[in-house]
């Protein structure tokens, strides 16, 4: 599997690697990786390797790793290897992006999440002042590699993290993707390499084309944040660590179908089919009455941030996506569990 994406200016080829390629390179080659992916790298250590985790997302470590690619003498035509899930991938094409004004970005993905969306379409960035990403640049990396055994280790609720977007994946625009994921639930959660190598392709494929139609988030690319709105809400009101951002997407997805319902989108067969799929895969999807009113908060909240309207991506049926403000009153009404 080997294909090149056009993202605006950008040529960016996505293909499937063997373990022992994952770093192959040129020897003008600057490596990053976080404490937990160094040992994939071949020397077994990473040029900068960040401490793992959301923390390792900030200014001070994009600076850090600045400075450590001065300190090595890179030039323009150097290369930027990193090894990790979204946090190293954020990090790394974010100092790729800006060093010396852009130099070459390998991105090496090493958790599903990761492999299914974070390394894929060009988003860099770093937290600030306790909010994601704050800064960053859109700079897509020239190559990713794909290599699914690396997934053999990730923790479990790692790895069902990532399969929420797996899901929404599916949903956005792949009928048989879903059947798998429907039909071969027991292979998918056991990690069965063929079928992952398969479904995670067929992921990119999805989130390739929103995003060669749509680099700088415009229009469909919005698709992507389906389930999102409520995601995001939920993750800003819910303790730390209560709930992963998986976890807290699929709970989202279902709010979205409950949403769709109750304002007349939403067919109601294709809505108990994502509740169905989501529920087999053992996530949390149940209203949160209790938690109603903050998350109605944390929304406005996120609102008035943004300068932005509450929008919501909403589906007819599968495939059939649209963004959409909603009646605050529809929105009450799903988070109080009126919606079901
Ligand atoms: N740029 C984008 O378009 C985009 C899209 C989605 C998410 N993101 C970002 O991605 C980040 C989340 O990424 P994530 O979920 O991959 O989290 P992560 O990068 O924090 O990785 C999760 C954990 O798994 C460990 N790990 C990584 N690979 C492993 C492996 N193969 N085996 C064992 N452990 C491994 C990491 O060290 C970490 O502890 C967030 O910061 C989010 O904002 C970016």
């Amino acid at each position: 599997m080997d294909k090149t994406f056009s993202f605006g200016p950008y040529a960016c080829r996505v293909r499937v690697v063997a373990r022992d390629a994952i770093a192959e390179s040129t020897e003008n080659a600057f490596t990053i990786a976080d404490t937990n992916t160094a040992r994939f790298l071949p020397s077994g250590s990473a040029s900068v390797v960040l401490p793992s985790g959301e923390s390792a997302k900030s200014w001070e470590r994009l600076h850090a790793t600045l400075g450590a690619m001065l300190d090595a003498d890179l030039t323009r035509d150097a290369t930027v290897i990193a090894v990790g899930g979204g946090v190293v991938c954020d990090l790394a094409a974010c100092a790729a992006s800006l060093y010396m004004r852009g130099c070459g970005l390998v991105l090496v993905p090493s958790t599903l999440l990761a492999m299914v969306d974070a390394a894929l379409g060009g988003k860099t960035g770093v937290n600030l002042g306790g909010y994601k990403n704050m800064v960053g640049t859109f700079y897509p990396a020239r190559e990713v590699r794909i290599c699914t055994p690396l997934l053999a280790g990730l923790p479990d609720r790692e790895y069902t993290s990532g399969l929420a977007e797996v899901i929404k994946s599916g949903l956005l625009g792949d009928e048989p993707l879903v059947q798998m994921l429907e039909e071969h639930r027991d292979l998918v959660v056991g990690r069965d390499d063929a079928l992952l190598t398969e479904i995670v392709w067929r992921c990119i494929e999805v989130k390739g084309a929103l995003v060669e139609a749509d680099l700088t988030e415009q229009n469909v690319r919005a698709h992507l944040n389906l389930g999102h709105t409520f995601a995001h809400a939920l993750e800003s009101v819910a303790g730390l660590g209560e709930w992963s951002h998986g976890e807290a997407v699929a709970w989202g997805i279902a709010r979205a179908m409950e949403l769709g319902r109750a304002v007349g989108l939403t067919d109601a067969a294709y809505a108990a089919r994502v509740v169905a799929l989501l529920r087999s895969y053992g996530y949390r999807i149940d209203p949160l009455p209790e938690l109603a009113r903050r998350i109605a908060d944390a929304m406005r909240k996120d609102k008035k941030r943004r300068g932005a309207s509450v929008r919501f991506v909403l589906q007819r049926s599968l495939g059939q996506t649209i963004v959409t403000e909603v009646d605050g009153r529809a929105v009450d009404s799903v988070l109080a569990g009126a919606g079901a």
